[in-house]
């Protein structure tokens, strides 16, 4: 990795206005097809951020959400990644592999309090490439857009989402996921 560059794991309320305005700027960039409305996340907050610094340049970011859902009834303890996003430039250099091996740097002497890293994506290879892959699951979960809140929808999906085991659970696929809250 490029020596300049720096990891920085922090809690969502610590973020100030300057890291919270590029986050948004990256958003905007990296998902032009959304309008965040200029905030520094599309439906809800997330718990924690990892951040990929050049200096005082935020070049990759990618938010948590720490929560139990069930899995077939049983409570899991899963680690959620949210708009992982790579600035333009440095794309397609092993930055954002680096960003998700640092995550799994930061998640490892907790293995105790998470089971799972989950997230939903259609970058399939590149994830599957860093230890995720794809469960087909029939997934309920709350829906939110616009900061409203429209109740519970279920539906089956085959094609997006991704896991990662973490502790000693198992995933087994053709389950019933509930996500207790919303989809990120
Ligand atoms: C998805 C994303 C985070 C990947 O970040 P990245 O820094 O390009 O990731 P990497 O460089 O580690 O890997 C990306 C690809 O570049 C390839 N690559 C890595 N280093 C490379 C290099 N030096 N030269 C050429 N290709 C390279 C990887 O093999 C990988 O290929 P694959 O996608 O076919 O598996 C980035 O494309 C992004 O921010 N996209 C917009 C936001 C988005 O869609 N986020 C995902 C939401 S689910």
């Amino acid at each position: 990795m490029n020596p300049e560059f720096k990891f920085e794991f922090i809690d969502e309320f610590r973020l100030n206005e300057n890291t919270k305005s590029q986050i948004a700027d990256l958003l905007k960039i990296s998902f032009p097809e959304e309008d965040f409305h200029g905030r520094t996340y599309f439906k809800q907050l997330p718990h924690y951020r990892l951040l990929m610094w050049n200096g005082k340049l935020l070049i990759g970011q990618l938010g948590l959400d720490y929560r139990v859902m069930t899995h077939n009834k049983e409570p899991i303890r899963v680690m959620g990644i949210i708009d992982l996003m790579i600035l333009p430039e440095y794309q397609k250099k092993g930055n954002g592999t680096l960003l998700l091996k640092e995550l799994d740097n930061v998640i490892k002497d907790h293995k105790e309090n998470i089971d799972f890293l989950f997230l939903v994506a259609d970058h399939h290879k590149f994830y599957e490439n860093c230890g995720y892959r794809l469960t087909k699951q029939h997934v309920k979960w709350l829906t939110i857009e616009e900061h409203i809140n429209y109740g519970i929808q279920e539906k089956e999906f085959d094609d997006c989402l991704m896991v990662k085991q973490v502790g000693d659970k198992k995933w087994p696929d053709d389950g019933e996921l509930d996500m207790m809250g919303y989809w990120y």
